[in-house]
């Protein structure tokens, strides 16, 4: 069995391949590390098959489906979950064939309604049902304690103490635990009677997980994240440094239209030398008036540089084929005391 972990924050995801016939899957992949998961199955020899989620996330942005179009290969996950995208359900007792790879799914409720675990030769992969001294939480939308105790406790740590038990999370750089062990230490494990068990689980009183709205949303409707279309409009783009522009800016070259694309409060606060101000949330509507020459050079910028990324993105699928955007924002202009044209200096969102 070929076995790459990758650790994005607390975070886990498996790719786990066949070493005969080089099929493999990939486990709870995350939206930051899409380069890094196809980069190990190159550098591995391995074909990815399947792309699974072991539960519905609402602590992280789940990449398997863009994944699994990447990949031409279907996502799988429980039959209870609640995404409408899923290409393969997969339920309690049936099997994935990975090549020569049995990966047998066991449908461990608790943590959410949808939460299984994979047991695939000499471990299982336990999601966010059992971690590494601890186990996932039970209050967040479809979670259910005794649900949880019943999967624990009838199920998952009925199975080979031997077996090497890698979750979904880690907090402490742990590379991994076992059955066993996780049965003889584990805190949560030593409320052996139902009830105490729910009690603590009830009792835990945990703060949301950052994110939790929007990992829900996209996780769920397979829609993308904030950062996801900021990465996708900056893959599109070229920039231009603070530096360059201010050199540019001094020495007056006509060439580059500066468009200021923040609010008029903030443009009016101070902007770069002869920038035109065109708001983001007017930019189409406008841009025949303001900008009736698809060939100029233009530069966007904003407050933080995010929107001007934006910007620049949809200038350059407008046909602005000269559009770039601004390496950094006017906040980080004005930080760096570069000259600014017009009134004070508050500023605003952009
Ligand atoms: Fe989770």
């Amino acid at each position: 069995m070929i076995f790459e972990q990758v650790t994005t924050g607390g975070c886990r995801s498996y790719l786990v391949g066949c070493g005969d016939s080089c099929a493999a899957v990939l486990i709870d992949p995350e939206v930051s590390q899409v380069d890094r998961y196809l980069a190990l199955a190159a550098r591995d020899g391995l074909r990815v098959r399947y792309v699974i989620d072991t539960h519905t996330h609402a602590d992280h942005f789940s990449a398997t489906r863009q994944l699994a179009r990447a990949l031409g290969v279907p996502t799988v996950m429980h039959r209870a979950s609640p995404a409408p995208g899923v290409d393969m359900r997969v339920d309690d007792g049936e099997m994935l064939v990975v090549g020569k790879l049995r990966m047998r799914v066991l449908h461990t409720p608790g943590h959410t309604r949808d939460s299984m675990c994979l047991v695939v030769e000499d471990r299982v992969f336990t999601g966010d049902t059992l971690l590494i001294g601890g186990t996932g939480r039970t209050d967040l939308p479809t979670g259910d304690a005794h649900a949880l105790y019943d999967s624990l406790f009838g199920r998952l740590l009925k199975l080979d103490p031997a077996l090497q038990v890698h979750p979904a999370h880690e907090y402490k750089g742990r590379d991994h635990s076992t059955i066993g062990e996780e049965l003889a230490s584990n805190p949560r494990l030593q409320h052996r009677e139902r009830e105490d068990f729910v009690a603590l689980m009830h009792g835990l009183n945990l703060s949301m997980p950052t994110h939790v709205t929007e990992a829900l949303r996209t996780n769920l409707s397979g829609g993308k994240t904030v950062a996801q279309m900021l990465a996708e409009a900056a893959a599109r783009v070229p920039f231009m440094s603070l530096d360059e522009l201010l050199e540019r800016s001094t020495r007056g070259d006509t060439d580059l239209i500066v468009l200021d694309v923040r609010e008029r409060e903030a443009f009016m606060a101070g902007h770069v030398a002869g920038a035109r101000h065109l708001p983001r949330g007017q930019l189409e509507l406008r841009v025949n008036e303001e900008l009736p020459d698809p060939t100029r050079r233009i530069i966007t910028c904003c407050e933080f540089g995010r929107i001007s990324t934006l910007a620049a993105a949809t200038l350059r699928e407008m046909g602005f084929m000269r559009a770039v955007a601004l390496d950094g924002g006017i906040k980080a202009w004005r930080e760096a005391g570069y000259p600014l044209q017009g009134g004070g200096d508050t500023p605003a969102p952009g």
